[in-house]
C-alpha cells in the first residue's frame, strides 16, 4: 500500500448502538432496450461474443437520472410502508448526475415532495455500498430514515460504437429505505471502503466525455479488490464465505464475479445477478440485484447478505447485514 492509496483497515466494524433495516426497496428501468443483437448492426461483434465475455445480453436506454432516481424511490418508500415525509435524508449514489451543478438529489426529494437534506455521493459503481454505510453512521446519531438511492443514465456517456465500452453500460436505478431498528435484529455487522487514485485513467470520462477504459486491467485491479475487501468486511463482522447466505456483487462483468469467487471460496448459487438484462449500471447495479433478490424470495428474516462493490476511482466497498 502507497501514499496514495487510502484505506479503513484500522477502522472498527461500524456496528451501531441501534440496529440498521433495510426496511423497503425498489427498482426503475428505462423502457428502451438495447440488445446485444441491436449493436451488431452498427458494430463488429456477436452476441455470442458479448455473452461470453461480459454475461450481458441487454441493457436499458432513455430516461434521466431524477426521474429513474425517483421512480425507484417511490416504489422504496411503498415496500417500507412509510410515508415520504418521514425521510429525513436523501443520499444518491450516481456518477452521471442531471447536471454538473447543482447535484441530482434535490431534484429527487423535490420530486418525492420533501424538503430534508439532499446530497449526490460520487464513488462510481461502489457508490451505493457507500451510501448504505454513511446512511448507518447518520443512524448511528439519530437519524431514523434515510433514503439510499443508485441511479445513472450512463446513455449519456458512452459511445455504443466503442467495442470496448458500448457493450457493457445502461440506466437505471435502485433504492432503499433505511431505517433504524429498535430491536437490533438488523444490523451493518461490518464494512470495509478504500480507494486507490493511482489507477484513475483505467475507467474515466471527461466533463461531456464518453467513458474510456482500459478493460483487461480493469478486470486484473477488479479482481484483486474485491477478494480484498470482501475478506476484510467478512473478518470484521467475525464470518467465513460459510456463513453468507446471499452475496450482491456490483454487476461489472459475470467473468469478473467468477474469478473473485474462484479466489474467495463462494459460490454462483449464493449469487444474485441482474446483469444479463441490465449491463452494468453503475452504483445502481447493487440495489438493483437486491430488489430482484427480494422479488424471488432469496432474503429471509436473520439471513446474512454481503455487498461488494468496485469501480472506477478505483473505489471499492463492502458491507455485511444481518437481515431483519
Ligand atoms: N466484440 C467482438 N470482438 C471484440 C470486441 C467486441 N465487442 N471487443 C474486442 N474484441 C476482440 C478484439 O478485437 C480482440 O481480437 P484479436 O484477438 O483478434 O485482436 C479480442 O476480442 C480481444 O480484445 P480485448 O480488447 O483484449 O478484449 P478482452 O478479452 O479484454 O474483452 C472486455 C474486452 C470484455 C471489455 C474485457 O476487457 C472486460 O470485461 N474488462 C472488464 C471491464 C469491465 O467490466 N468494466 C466494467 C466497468 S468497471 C466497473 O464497473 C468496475
Amino acid at each position: 500500500m502507497n501514499e496514495t492509496t487510502a484505506n479503513n483497515e484500522q477502522t472498527p466494524a461500524g456496528v451501531g448502538p441501534w440496529g440498521l433495516k433495510l426496511a423497503g426497496v425498489g427498482a426503475a428501468l428505462p423502457p428502451k432496450v438495447l440488445t446485444n443483437a441491436d449493436l451488431t448492426a452498427w458494430m463488429d461483434t456477436s452476441d455470442e461474443w458479448i455473452r461470453e465475455r461480459t454475461g450481458i445480453g441487454e441493457r436499458r436506454l432513455g430516461g434521466t437520472t431524477s426521474g429513474l432516481a425517483t421512480e425507484a424511490a417511490r416504489a422504496a418508500i411503498e415496500a417500507a410502508n412509510v410515508s415520504p415525509d418521514e425521510i429525513e435524508q436523501v443520499i444518491l449514489a450516481t456518477t452521471s448526475p442531471d447536471y454538473m451543478l447543482p447535484g441530482t438529489a434535490p431534484a429527487v426529494a423535490r420530486e418525492l415532495g420533501i424538503d430534508c437534506g439532499a446530497f449526490d455521493l460520487q464513488a462510481a459503481c461502489s457508490g451505493w455500498v457507500y451510501g448504505l454505510v454513511v446512511a448507518n453512521g447518520l443512524i448511528t446519531q439519530g437519524m431514523n430514515k434515510v433514503l439510499v438511492i443508485g441511479a445513472e443514465t450512463l446513455d449519456r456517456m458512452t459511445d455504443y460504437h466503442d467495442r470496448g465500452t458500448g457493450i457493457l453500460f445502461g440506466n437505471g436505478a435502485g433504492a432503499v429505505v433505511v431505517e433504524r431498528d429498535e430491536t437490533n435484529q438488523g444490523q451493518l455487522l461490518s464494512w470495509d471502503l478504500g480507494s486507490n487514485g493511482q489507477h484513475v485513467h483505467i475507467l474515466y470520462s471527461e466533463h461531456d466525455g464518453k467513458i474510456q477504459m482500459d478493460g483487461r486491467e480493469v478486470f486484473r485491479q477488479a479482481v484483486t479488490v474485491i477478494q480484498r475487501s470482501a475478506t476484510n468486511a467478512l473478518e470484521r463482522a467475525g464470518l467465513t464465505v460459510d456463513d453468507v447466505d446471499l452475496v450482491i456483487p456490483h454487476q461489472a462483468n459475470i467473468r469478473i464475479v467468477e474469478a473473485a469467487w474462484k479466489r474467495l471460496g463462494f459460490s454462483m448459487d449464493k449469487t444474485e445477478m441482474v446483469l444479463e438484462h441490465t449491463g452494468n449500471t453503475s452504483a445502481a447495479s447493487i440495489p438493483l440485484a437486491l430488489d430482484s433478490a427480494l422479488t424471488k424470495g432469496r432474503i429471509d428474516s436473520g439471513s446474512t447478505v454481503l455487498f461488494v462493490g468496485f469501480g472506477a476511482g478505483m473505489t471499492w466497498a463492502s458491507a455485511v447485514v444481518r437481515w431483519a
